[in-house]
């Protein structure tokens, strides 16, 4: 069970674990981050799950698909740590990262 560090849009963070296996936006979602919308249901087509991962945590997982960069470049709010949270499998590896919920757009 990952432990994830979470910043939400105030400015506040606490600390969720989550099963391995499922996404990061669905243990955002989960564990009551409401303000992340994930309006498509993970289907890498809303970027409402849009991210910003700990650069130190950036080989712990895949890198973003032609889909989900297209989607992020769509974003006022992008930077290069941005990340659609529904495109991330969690495991154990990631245990201690550091997620901030970017701004809705
Ligand atoms: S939930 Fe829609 S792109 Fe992630």
């Amino acid at each position: 069970m990952p432990e994830i560090i979470v910043t939400n849009r105030a400015g506040t963070t606490t600390s969720i674990t989550a099963p391995t296996g499922i996404s990061l936006m669905e243990a955002l979602r989960d564990s009551g981050f409401d303000e992340l919308l994930a309006l498509c249901g993970g289907c890498c087509s809303c970027a409402t799950c849009h991210v910003y991962i700990d650069p130190a945590c950036a080989g712990t997982m895949l890198p973003a698909s032609p889909d989900e960069n297209e989607l992020l470049d769509a974003s006022d709010h992008r930077n290069e740590t941005s990340r659609l949270s529904c495109q991330i499998k969690l495991t154990d590896e990631m245990s201690g990262m550091k997620v901030t919920i970017a701004p809705e757009d």
